[in-house]
């Protein structure tokens, strides 16, 4: 894959790509050892090698993670700015920066993949792969097997229909049931807005899965990386090839 070599100098995590053309045109920047001042030059990452100050650049690894997140933790990097805790706290010892792939709100627990590579987070996300969600949802009351199966129908919301792959009971608990339900689009507050467009609240919310990915037995607040065999999945499973 080529790339224009102020993004590629971006990339590696060096500066912004504005200030990437100042260190291009200030001649700071050797390709295969030799001075290269247009910035609009393509390297290719397997092959050029590139130096910024006579040090050599290079990509960081790409990183694959899955956390389980606890509830009590927003969804972002960085601190938030009424004080609320940030599932960054939960990620201090990976070196890379690897960003969430989707949200889940505040209130919810379970799976979120983290990475670096931006090609397969997008695919992640992008409703045209189709990637399953599934959630287990405690609501409020008692869900009649009749009323899942119009739920399956899927019903208007605010911001158009939504549609479940499936719902399903797993248990009733005492007045309430507990579901699982698989969507495979992620819009905001998805779950808790079907579920209540039917009369039902949810009390609790747990993401177990995206796709071939499964949270199994990870506790509240651990990450672990993607195996090559869940990646191998993953990637299939968005059209992309694994390349380890
Ligand atoms: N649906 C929700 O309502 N909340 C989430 O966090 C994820 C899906």
């Amino acid at each position: 894959m080529l790339i224009r070599l102020n993004r590629y100098i971006s990339m590696c995590g060096v500066s912004s790509r504005r200030k990437a053309e100042e260190l291009i045109k200030a001649g700071r920047v050797k390709v295969n050892g030799k001075i290269v001042k247009d910035f609009g030059v393509k390297v290719d990452p397997e092959v050029d090698i590139v130096e910024l100050d006579g040090i050599e650049i290079k990509l960081p690894k790409k990183r694959y993670i899955v956390l389980n997140k606890p509830v009590g933790y927003l969804t972002q990097l960085g601190k938030s700015p009424d004080g609320k805790r940030t599932i960054e706290e939960l990620l201090r010892d990976i070196p890379e920066r690897v960003f969430p792939v989707g949200r889940l709100d505040y209130n919810t627990e379970g799976l979120l993949i983290l990475t670096n590579d931006g090609e397969l987070a997008n695919r992640i996300m992008h409703p045209r792969y189709k990637l399953p969600k599934v959630y287990l949802a405690l609501v409020k009351g008692r869900i009649k097997p009749a009323l899942l199966r119009e739920m399956e129908k899927g019903i208007n919301l605010e911001d158009g229909f939504a549609k479940p792959d499936s719902v399903k009971v797993i248990r009733y608990e005492n007045k309430n049931t507990l579901l699982e339900i698989v969507f495979h689009e992620g819009r905001k507050h998805l779950v808790k807005r079907f579920f209540f467009s039917f009369g039902y609240p949810v009390l609790k919310l747990k993401r177990t899965a995206i796709g071939p990915i499964k949270l199994n037995k990870l506790s509240p607040g651990k990450w672990r990386n993607l195996s090559k065999r869940e990646l191998f999945l993953l990637f299939r499973a968005v059209g992309l090839k694994y390349n380890p």
